[in-house]
């Protein structure tokens, strides 16, 4: 059978890295796809970098047009990321006939809904499996592996540079902005680094999970999105010393209300699997009515890696290439015509358990005062610690972990706890799972 032709938009980290695994596994490759899969055009504005890269295998052009609309090339791998450039040559290459693989979460995240109708109308496939935690197949997974289940609930650590970042305040007790610096000198975080630390890139990808666990449309707009830029190395200490880590999770949970959807530092219980994942590894778990907890465990950014998903899905494209249109596995899991208007809901309705610190005068009431306030709104509290002041001081620290409740108890407590006397500052508050 003649070879399935690809044009590779970018050819930077991932792409380089998909054009050399593609080389050197060429013949496995084509025993599992059933006919061999060749790179015949890349497109970069950087030239002369793309033709020493690819060796003049094949034809280099800088003009992304060029590709997308080649009737040669069967699929297009999209790598040059953003919603601008790469959202108008993702639909060309779609109202050209042409089947998409791309790793861009934000584009998917933002733009899903209208690139997957517009290639259901075409009868092409537009595959993403390197747009969640890289070379994981996690898409996959929920896609396919997990298909007879209900899912319940996932809660992934989707975002490598924070959970760097977080590993090294935790082990070296360094504080958010010194670790973010180290992690730009070691090429672990990016010059720009706000969509990592800020919790974007978790949440594009959280938004993608979600979707396709829970059969709803991409609704990142509708998402909780926080980072970890405000996360104090005391907040660490604290948790640890009453067995918790602190991690960035990106959470979908089902309610009977509809779906929750969040990213934000989270304690989660230091025996959990998740919460020994150090460095910049990804994982992720996923909780099915039938099969229950699954855990998925990689790396989740990085030239191979990456392009190990990509060439995956590849592979499913070229399998399935002259199948059925309708035959094939949906964009998002469920069937199109199938997907569900359960809301995704607002914050203030999301359940959970709670950390909050708060600086407290150092005397009698003050405790009795807090729990008061707590009890007033029918929040019960799981663990307290409260620290001796320091020598000569006559302020102190007072941590209370609470079982679950609604985000807008705790955020209707907190408001009034800050209106006591005895206590002074903000109240900090972050949200803890127990993912059992
Ligand atoms: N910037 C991402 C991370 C990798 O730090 O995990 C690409 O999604």
């Amino acid at each position: 059978m003649k070879p399935i032709k690809v044009g590779l938009l970018g050819i930077g980290t991932v792409g380089s890295g998909t054009f050399n695994v593609l080389k050197r596994n060429q013949l496995e490759i084509t025993r599992r796809a059933g006919r061999s899969i060749e790179i015949a055009m890349v497109a970069d504005l950087n030239v002369e970098r793309a033709r020493e890269l690819t060796n003049g295998e094949c034809e280099v052009v800088n003009d992304a047009n060029l590709v997308v609309s080649n009737p040669d090339i069967d699929i297009v791998i999209e790598l040059i990321g953003g919603y601008g450039i790469a959202r108008d040559l993702v639909m060309k290459a779609i109202a050209n006939g042409k089947h998409v693989v791309t790793a861009n979460k934000a584009l998917l995240a933002t733009h899903g809904n209208e690139i997957f109708k517009a290639a259901e109308e075409k009868g092409v496939m537009v595959a993403f499996e390197a747009a969640v935690a890289g070379g994981i197949p996690i898409i996959k997974a929920l896609r396919e592996g997990l298909t007879a289940n209900r899912i319940q609930w996932i809660a992934g650590i989707i975002n490598g540079t924070t959970n760097f970042i977080l590993s090294e305040m935790r082990d070296k007790g360094l504080d958010f902005a010194t670790v973010l610096k180290q992690a730009q000198e070691l090429g672990y975080a990016e010059a720009d680094p706000t969509f990592d630390i800020e919790g974007v890139d978790a949440a594009h990808k959280a938004t993608i999970m979600a979707s396709i666990a829970y059969g709803i449309p991409m609704q990142f707009d509708k998402a909780h999105v926080e980072g970890i830029t405000k996360l104090q190395a005391s907040d660490i200490r604290y948790a640890e010393e009453l067995g918790y880590r602190i991690k960035l999770l990106g959470i979908s949970k089902r309610t009977e209300d509809g779906i929750e959807l969040r990213v934000h530092p989270t304690l989660i219980p230091e025996k959990r699997l998740i919460a020994n994942v150090e460095g910049a590894m990804n994982a992720v778990l996923v909780h099915g009515d039938a099969v229950g907890a699954t855990l998925y465990y990689g790396k989740g950014a990085g030239s191979e890696p990456t392009a190990s998903a990509v060439i995956a899905d590849l592979v499913d494209i070229t399998r399935l290439a002259t199948a059925d249109p309708e035959h094939r596995v949906p964009y998002l899991a469920f069937q199109s015509n199938s997907l569900s208007d359960l809301p995704v809901l607002p914050m203030a309705e999301i359940v959970t358990s709670y950390y909050l610190r708060m600086h407290v005068a150092d005397k009698p009431g003050v405790l009795a005062d807090v729990t008061r306030i707590l009890a007033d709104l029918t929040i019960s509290i799981d663990a307290m610690l409260q620290k001796e002041p320091a020598e000569g001081e006559t302020q102190t620290d007072i941590i209370i972990l609470t079982h679950q409740t609604k985000e807008k108890n705790i955020v209707a407590a907190i408001d009034k706890i800050e209106k006591l006397d005895s206590v002074f500052g903000e109240v900090t508050k972050l949200r803890l799972e127990e993912l059992s």
